[in-house]
């Protein structure tokens, strides 16, 4: 019900009982005639006291002026400061005059106080935090935003006020973020909390927490928006780890019960092969293959489930991918595939890592790459200079591509789509990487290919490597 639709002169009490807000009936001299509930709970006057009592003494004067111009003017709308719980807050009234009973009706919006109280509680907190704030009202109206959606969103504060909430809501896949369902359950527990991904315009892709929580005095929502992007990395790389030792265990056990076997079986071949025909030779050369393929897999099981202890050493990038390219080129012409090599990175960058691993880690990349591809595919490498001072080497093809599920578990142990892979190449390229220091990453889209960005730090070329260097690099 507003204001000015309402019979006041028959329904003031009616009126009094209705409205939600603080509401006063006076008459020309400012004497409290009737007031509601909510009037008196939050001024502290009732019936017989006068409104000035609570008016602050810089508001006197408008307020004065008011009851004078009234009966003319029959409806005002005065901001005037008022005397609360021992502060001095500015206050809307709308002011209306009943002829009839010659009174005058005071309704009072306290959005404003409560607009106040907010900033001198969250005002500080609000403008110096590292998340993004914002208040909205009952019907998702963002009324006050702090300037960390530059930052979070690359897109300016003053773009949001004034907007509903569901503009921040839609940065977010609505694959994950259901804005109705959020909505939903913030009027119904009061609040909501979630970690959603958002690509960044830079394409980077970040992880965002957004924690709502209405305020129930106020009915303003206040939403804070962290990123949360290092920590949730950090679990998936912990969630992988976990993965890895009770692989790692397991591995163990069974390596070491197949290993024996098979220097008996390994034996034996050597054997039957000193006196066999042509025939029975092109067998046993087969059983041989197998049989090494078998040890093969065994040490990479091992690798896995050993702390890895070797030596590093200061080594030339640019040297080791122009290696490495060398071995797969063959391959790579025999299927048809183009080769693209770009050292972006000026000059002679050098890695401090123990490079047979390194090789491992890239020709594992590099396999991977060629088998996602048919004929006419483009394996491309190249480096490229990040930050001050690292290095990512960047592996990309222009295969088959992986989808949104299988990419969170290309990294677990014996995760393979292909029929004779073994699942362990991408887990072995995820510890060597991280035991050596740096990080890797993936971005895939079906059907276009795959990217995996290794990121190092540069090492400085001159460098002389202590013993104790060398031993430090042993990890659990
Ligand atoms: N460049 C890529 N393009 C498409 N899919 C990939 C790519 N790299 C990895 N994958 C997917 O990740 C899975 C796991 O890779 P990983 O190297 O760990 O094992 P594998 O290649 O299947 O077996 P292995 O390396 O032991 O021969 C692959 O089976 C494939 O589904
Ligand atoms: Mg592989």
């Amino acid at each position: 019900m507003t204001l000015e639709k309402t019979q006041l002169n028959e329904d003031i009490q009616f009126l009094l009982k209705d409205v939600n807000k603080p509401l006063a009936v006076v008459d020309l001299s400012g004497t409290i005639y009737k007031a509601n509930h909510r009037f008196i709970e939050s001024f502290g006057i009732g019936q017989q006291s006068n409104i000035r009592d609570v008016i602050a003494e810089q508001s006197l004067l408008t307020m004065n002026d008011m009851l004078k111009q009234i009966s003319d003017k029959k409806r005002m709308t005065v901001e005037i400061q008022m005397k609360l719980h021992k502060d001095q807050c500015c206050v809307k009234v709308s002011v209306l005059y009943d002829e009839t009973a010659s009174k005058v009706i005071m309704l009072f919006d306290l959005s404003l106080i409560n607009k106040k109280r907010l900033d001198i509680h969250w005002g500080s907190a609000f403008i110096q935090s590292d998340s993004l704030f914002i208040i909205s009202d009952q019907e998702g109206i963002i009324k006050d935003m702090n300037e960390l959606s530059i930052e979070l969103f690359d897109i300016s504060h003053e773009y949001f006020i004034g907007k509903t909430i569901d503009h921040v809501l839609e940065l977010f896949s609505e694959k994950t973020l259901k804005i109705e369902k959020f909505k939903q359950q913030i009027a119904e527990e009061g609040h909501i909390e979630t970690i959603q991904q958002y690509i960044h315009p830079s394409e980077h892709i970040r992880y965002y927490k957004i924690a709502s929580f209405k305020d129930d005095e106020t009915n303003l929502i206040l939403t804070k928006i962290t990123d949360f992007t290092e920590k949730t990395m950090l679990k998936q790389q912990l969630a992988h780890k976990g993965s890895l030792l009770e692989v790692g265990q397991l591995a163990a056990s069974i390596a070491h019960e197949i290993r024996n076997p098979i220097t008996t079986l390994k034996g034996f071949t050597q054997l039957l092969k000193a006196t066999a025909n042509d025939e029975t030779l092109k067998y046993l050369n087969v059983i041989d293959d197998e049989i090494q393929r078998m040890e093969l897999i065994l040490s990479e099981m091992l690798f896995l489930s050993k702390p890895s202890s070797f030596e590093k050493e200061i080594i030339s990038v640019h040297t080791l991918l122009s290696d490495i390219i060398r071995v797969i080129y063959p391959k790579a012409t025999l299927e048809s595939i183009m080769i693209v090599q770009d050292f972006e990175f000026e000059g002679e960058p050098s890695l401090f890592a123990e490079e047979g691993k390194l090789k491992q880690v890239l020709l594992n990349l590099l396999k991977n790459g060629l088998e996602a591809m048919q004929p006419g595919g483009t394996l491309s490498i190249y480096t490229k200079k990040s930050g001050q001072n690292k290095i990512n080497i960047v592996i990309e093809d222009t295969g088959k591509g992986i989808d949104e599920n299988h990419l969170k578990q290309i990294f677990m142990p014996y995760f393979t789509t292909r029929s004779s892979g073994t699942g362990l190449g991408l887990p072995f390229v995820l510890k060597t990487v991280e035991d050596q220091g740096g990080t890797i990453s993936v971005t895939s889209e079906l059907g276009k290919g795959t990217k995996f960005i290794l990121s190092f730090p540069i090492a400085e070329k001159d460098k002389t490597i202590t013993e104790e260097e060398k031993k430090k690099f042993v990890t659990k």
